[in-house]
């Protein structure tokens, strides 16, 4: 019976190999998926998956098999148009493609390199999980995830790509519209990521009055560009939301402050750069972003 399930499971390919690929990877082979990565060295990949006290090894084989059906390209936003780039001639005609990092931005660079039945998603998620060591990946957190479709040829496949998601990164909820999560979570990562990196603090150094005006003018300058790009929040509702997530995570250094910290490159130009870019368009002034990307660019250029 679990072998009749496994023969009938599409092959994913994992691009990266980043915490959240790795994590994914791990969780669609426990549920009987076959997977591979893509990634620069060819060859068989093990690595070590902790949850909690227990600790597993997950052996992914080679040679990879041609044509990727199914993709998930959980990369920085900074990354992703240039794999996809890669990626295109070995991409079957009705290949499907997931989308997952922090920012916005990516999406229109995506599309235009898609053939009109290769379906794009977007999957965004609150798990956590951290490498150690470039063969170990600990989930640190567990969460949930938001999956919407992106195009029409997202729709041929949905059932089969909500399973894996499930799979890889539940409890999923499917949304029509996944816009608004989108932003939600643009308003969370423009509000904590920038400031985390400024004062090279953890997330939950960030509650109490120290920061706390700073955070309601970001909020507040959000929230009008959310609105004259057709999204709609009240200030209140995205204050919760930054932070029940400065709560949650307040024991963790955020994705740009650690970026920042070991001199890589940030998200910057897809988080506060690209609210920057948008409010440009409609003729907005968000003086606090503003100072505070350039008070990050002063940190590092790139
Ligand atoms: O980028 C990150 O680190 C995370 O998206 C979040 C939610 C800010 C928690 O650290």
């Amino acid at each position: 019976m679990a072998q009749q399930q496994t023969i009938n499971l599409p092959l994913w390919t994992v691009v990266g190999e980043g915490a959240i690929g790795l994590l994914s990877a791990a969780y669609l082979t426990n549920a009987g998926y076959p997977v591979q990565l893509h990634r620069r060295t060819e060859g068989p990949f093990q690595f070590d998956f902790q949850s909690g006290t227990n600790s597993q090894p997950i052996v992914l084989s080679a040679p990879r098999k041609l044509p990727y059906t199914h993709v998930l390209l959980p990369v920085k936003a900074y990354a992703v148009h240039e794999a996809v780039q890669q990626l295109v001639s070995v991409l079957s005609d009705d290949a499907q493609l997931v989308l997952s990092h922090n920012g916005m931005g990516t999406i229109e660079q995506v599309q235009s390199l898609l053939k009109p039945k290769q379906g794009l998603w977007f999957l965004t998620t609150s798990h956590g999980a951290y490498k150690p060591e470039p063969t170990t990946v600990v989930h640190s957190g567990r969460g949930q995830s938001v999956l919407g479709p992106l195009n029409q040829a997202a729709m041929t496949q949905q059932s089969a790509v909500e399973r894996a998601m499930h799979a890889a990164l539940g409890p999923v909820t499917v949304v029509a519209d996944i816009w608004p999560a989108l932003w939600l979570k643009l308003a969370v990562n423009s509000v904590i990521n920038p400031l985390t990196s400024l004062h090279q603090c953890k997330n939950g150094e960030l509650s109490g009055l120290k920061h706390a005006a700073a955070i309601r003018v970001l909020i507040e300058e959000f929230v009008m560009l959310a609105k004259a790009s057709g999204q709609k929040f009240s200030i209140e509702a995205v204050a919760q939301r930054v932070a029940l997530v400065i709560e949650q995570t307040s024991d963790n250094y955020s994705s740009m402050q650690q970026d920042f910290a070991k001199n890589r490159q940030t998200e910057l130009n897809y988080i506060t750069g690209f609210l920057l870019r948008q409010a440009k368009q409609h003729g907005l002034d968000l003086p606090a972003h503003q100072a505070i990307y350039q008070l990050l660019l002063q940190k590092s250029p790139r």
